[in-house]
């Protein structure tokens, strides 16, 4: 079964072509990173648009790329939510025109179950069930996967999400958006021991997170800093990026273990954005090599949005659950 996937929620179109028995044979992104950067932030109207210009010439070229023509395709999987409603309903159109026109099926994909199964496209893939922690810029959960459409949510961030908190953060220190992998590769030169800043919730009973403690203290930070100095010299704001990438990999480390002990689970999946962060797969590698979990992550060009995942999602609800199809779009979708 070969399936396009179409993924248009944010400010990345990703397309790409799955098939079921050859896995991955085509994959094309563009992001739009550069032209939100100006506005410090994602507006959603260009968003769209941009969407619009982008996806038809994106699906030609992953048709091209595996030597593939439209009539060859057998479904086509879109993301259906959460987010932005109109860059949602660019790729909804898009995905039920073509599915209608070839007389195919159409499969609504939730954006989170495409990075939750994302770590299934490397090599070797986790078996189910497992531990996901899902870390981006819209969400942090940590979810109990036992099979495709069966999950539960452990636990989950009560304020920001991690990524939103390295992009807040990235802001505040004066670093371009978006922020986040700044900040991480900033913190690479930054002193461990200089700064210590809190772990929210660490010590906390339960499964859920907070960062936006996080951001505060860092702020506190920057401005007793500036009225000690004057201003943030360069190895400061480095030190800084370091204090806040400890806490927070701290955080997600801990609150991960906990929920591998309290799910009964062996095996531990990192998908998202944040789940690029040479940091937090260090931290996370290295107790995996101590040998009471495993730890799988995406291939590193799917850990942010990509079509891949949203292809993949989509053959594996065709495949094994009911399909959401039809033609809609949900900005707000809570999973699990
Ligand atoms: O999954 P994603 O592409 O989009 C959402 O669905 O949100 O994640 C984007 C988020 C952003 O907040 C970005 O700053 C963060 O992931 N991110 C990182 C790194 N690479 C991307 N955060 C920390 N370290 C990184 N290397
Ligand atoms: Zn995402």
């Amino acid at each position: 079964m070969l399936v396009l996937g179409i993924e248009s929620s944010c400010d990345e179109t990703g397309v790409a072509l799955y098939d079921t028995e050859q896995g991955l044979l085509a994959h094309q992104l563009h992001t739009q990173m550069a032209m939100h950067a100006e506005y410090g932030g994602v507006v959603p109207e260009l968003a769209s648009r941009d969407h619009i210009r982008r996806a038809i010439p994106l699906t030609e070229a992953c048709l091209a790329e595996a030597g593939k023509q439209l009539a060859d395709l057998d479904a086509v999987a879109y993301t259906q939510g959460p987010g932005l409603g109109g860059a949602l309903l660019v790729g909804a159109s898009i995905a039920n025109a073509l599915a209608f026109g070839l007389g195919i099926p159409v499969v609504g994909v939730h954006h989170l179950e495409g990075h939750l199964l994302s770590p299934l496209l490397a090599e070797p893939k986790p078996a189910f069930p497992f531990v996901a922690l899902l870390v981006s810029g819209g969400h942090t959960q940590l979810m109990a996967v036992r099979g495709v459409g069966d999950y539960d949510v452990l636990g989950e961030t009560l304020d920001d999400a991690a990524g939103e908190a390295f992009d807040k953060t990235a802001k505040l220190l004066g670093l371009d958006y978006p922020g986040g992998p700044t900040l991480s590769r900033l913190a690479e030169s930054g002193d461990p021991a200089r700064f210590s800043l809190p772990r929210p919730m660490l010590k906390s009973d339960d499964l859920d997170m907070s960062f936006s403690g996080l951001k505060t203290a860092v702020l506190t930070l920057v401005r007793h800093q500036e009225a000690e100095h004057g201003s943030i010299d360069p190895q400061t704001r480095n030190d800084i990026c370091r204090a806040f990438q400890d806490a927070i990999v701290d955080v997600l480390v801990g609150k991960s273990l906990k929920a591998l002990k309290q799910a009964n689970m062996a095996r531990l999946v990192v998908a998202g954005g944040v789940g690029a962060n040479k940091q937090l797969r260090a931290a996370l590698d290295a107790l995996a090599a101590k040998g009471r979990f495993e730890v799988f992550y995406p291939p590193l060009a799917l850990c942010t949005d990509n079509g891949a995942m949203i292809a993949y999602a989509g053959a594996m609800r065709l495949k094994y659950a009911q399909p959401a199809g039809g033609y809609s779009v949900k900005p707000r979708w809570d999973l699990g």
